[in-house]
């Protein structure tokens, strides 16, 4: 029998080109560097630099880079889900359409990454975000469960996801960042898709095994919370910025 691909590959050996780096794993160096970019390196967030790029558009370079970096791991998350599922005997159907939804997260990296580059940086000037456990080992095997992970990150993440698309398109049409508008209205397009795919397969996997139906409820309830709750602790932090609206001085070398 063929060996599962979690056996084969465990999670969080994606490989990436340049290789993922993320703001924890920063020399001292660089992460002063970073901090002379943003100020500090706590505003390295997508909340915190939404209200920055408000202010001065040099700030959306490492926006659209938080932004990438979530379309990089959605590739790596799709692609293996797809592939996992199949342990658990899902409808084809359903096959096909994660595989289209992996096939759109690598349209949407190549999307950010040109955007990027229009912004004048490229993947590798900022770090990569922290985007939960990167290891198979802190995720307790129930958590893996087909419905429960669709509650998660179609459902959960991705409605998350939609909203910061169209937070960050309304503040690009606001702040006349025509291609940055265009770019995150496809995006955004997608996102509802694939947030419709999620409900749609977390419905047709609960009615076949009915235990997932109240604990994929409560998966995503949970999720939605702490997405909340950071998002709270990030606009606080705004509010606390030396002008009170995000602006940094270019040379601010402030380390957090
Ligand atoms: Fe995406
Ligand atoms: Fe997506």
């Amino acid at each position: 029998m063929t060996r599962a691909l979690r056996e084969r590959l465990p999670v969080g050996t994606s490989v990436r080109e340049p290789p993922y780096r993320s703001v924890m794993e920063l020399t001292e160096d660089e992460r002063k560097e970073l901090a002379e970019k943003l100020g500090s390196v706590q505003n390295y967030n997508g909340f915190v630099l939404r209200e920055m790029a408000r202010k001065d558009r040099r700030f959306f370079a490492p926006l659209i880079m938080s932004i990438l970096s979530a379309e990089f791991r959605g590739i790596d998350f799709f692609g293996r889900f797809t592939v996992e599922v199949q342990e658990d005997k899902v409808p084809w159907h359903m096959t096909m359409a994660f595989a289209r939804q992996t096939y759109d997260e690598s349209r949407h990296t190549q999307l950010n990454m040109q955007l990027l580059q229009s912004l004048g940086s490229d993947v590798g000037e900022y770090p990569d975000i922290v985007l939960g456990p990167q290891r198979g080992d802190d995720i307790p095997p129930e958590e893996l469960d087909p419905a429960i992970l669709l509650a998660r990150i179609n459902v959960a993440l991705e409605g998350f996801a939609l909203t910061t698309f169209e937070e960050i398109r309304a503040l690009a049409v606001e702040t006349g960042e025509d291609l940055v508008a265009h770019c995150h209205d496809y995006n955004m397009a997608d996102e509802v898709t694939h947030v419709g795919i999620g409900d749609y397969w977390l419905g047709k996997l609960s009615e076949e095994q009915p235990w997932r139906k109240e604990r994929s409820a409560r998966a995503q309830q949970e999720f939605e919370q702490a997405l909340a709750m950071f998002r709270q602790l990030a606009m606080q932090y705004v509010g606390t910025l030396p002008d009170g609206n995000g602006a940094v001085p270019a040379n601010s070398n402030t380390v957090n």
